[in-house]
């Protein structure tokens, strides 16, 4: 039986992937930061509900460990947790800037290294970072949030070289918009009061970011579905792109190059 390790799986994603690997006979150690909060998962056979936040590595440290005694080993590490702030870039708060990078990027980081050495010692591991079409493309008002998926991007990208001699296989899903908590707790939004000149700007871009992503998002589902045959295709494909018309955007982006694709991104959003 195999184990799946996740971050952030008490809502969204990573709920929808550990109830998708725990239907499909997986173990699963859904981490979280407050577990005692947790209900759904709590009561299912082979799940471990675990605390880990991925700004502390000792927690960090802990969980898997308590993953391993529990199950034996660890097959697949999903980097879910994640949140998102949004705004001009000059609204930003160097806090808002650094909390960002240090769940998105560091966090990712943090795990990651923690689960090396145990995958290294078994010979075998696989990594799936939860990336996003914002890891690929840029929309305004994003610079915050898509930075650090791009830099997961860069990152993912690299450190494959490096595990590959280990067995150790590392993947990316590039989900678009998708329905979960993201646009509501999970985002952060900048005080436009602190680039009062950017008002009208914000306020006409985010009325046709909300349209676009409206007509567009999909279940969570469809990006759990991707996590898993991410995980079981057997192939050393790196991008998962899915949801939320990534598929199309991407193909977009590819035929039309980069002059006319930010000419019809600011035609939509501006
Ligand atoms: N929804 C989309 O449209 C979309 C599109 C592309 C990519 N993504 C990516 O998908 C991932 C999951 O987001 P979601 O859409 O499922 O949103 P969500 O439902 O809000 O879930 C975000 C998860 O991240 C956790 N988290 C935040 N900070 C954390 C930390 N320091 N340590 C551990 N966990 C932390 C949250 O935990 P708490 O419950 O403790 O807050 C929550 O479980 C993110 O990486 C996001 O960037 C989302």
């Amino acid at each position: 039986m195999k184990t799946v390790f996740i971050t952030g799986a008490s809502s969204g994603i990573g709920k929808a992937a550990a109830l998708y690997f725990h239907s499909k006979g997986w173990n699963v150690a859904a981490t979280m930061r407050n577990p005692v909060k947790e209900k759904e998962l709590k009561g299912l056979e082979n799940v471990k509900v675990l605390k880990l936040d991925v700004t502390d590595p000792s927690s960090i440290e802990n969980a898997i460990d308590n993953a391993v005694a529990a199950f034996g080993r660890i097959d697949v590490l999903i980097n879910n947790a994640g949140y998102g702030v949004t705004g001009p870039f000059e609204a930003t708060t160097p806090t808002q800037l650094r909390d960002q990078f240090e769940v998105n990027v560091f966090g990712v980081m943090n795990v990651t290294k923690a689960i090396l050495p145990y995958f290294r010692a078994q010979e075998s591991g696989m990594i799936i970072n939860i990336s996003s079409l914002g890891g690929r493309v840029s929309v305004p008002l994003y610079s915050l949030y898509f930075s650090t998926k791009f830099a997961i991007e860069g990152f993912t990208e690299t450190l494959r070289y490096e595990v590959r001699p280990f067995n150790i296989t590392v993947k990316l899903i590039e989900p678009g918009a998708t329905r979960t908590d993201f646009a509501g707790r999970s985002q952060v939004v900048a005080d436009a009061s602190l680039a009062p000149d950017y008002k009208p700007y914000i306020e006409k871009v985010k009325a046709k970011t909300r349209k676009a992503a409206d007509r567009n998002n999909s279940s969570v589902d469809v990006v759990a579905k991707t996590i898993f045959k991410a995980a079981t295709d057997g192939k050393q494909k790196l991008r998962y792109p899915c949801a939320g018309g990534a598929k199309t955007v991407l193909i977009l982006r590819r035929i039309l190059g980069y002059r006319l694709f930010t000419f019809l991104v600011r035609k939509i959003m501006e």
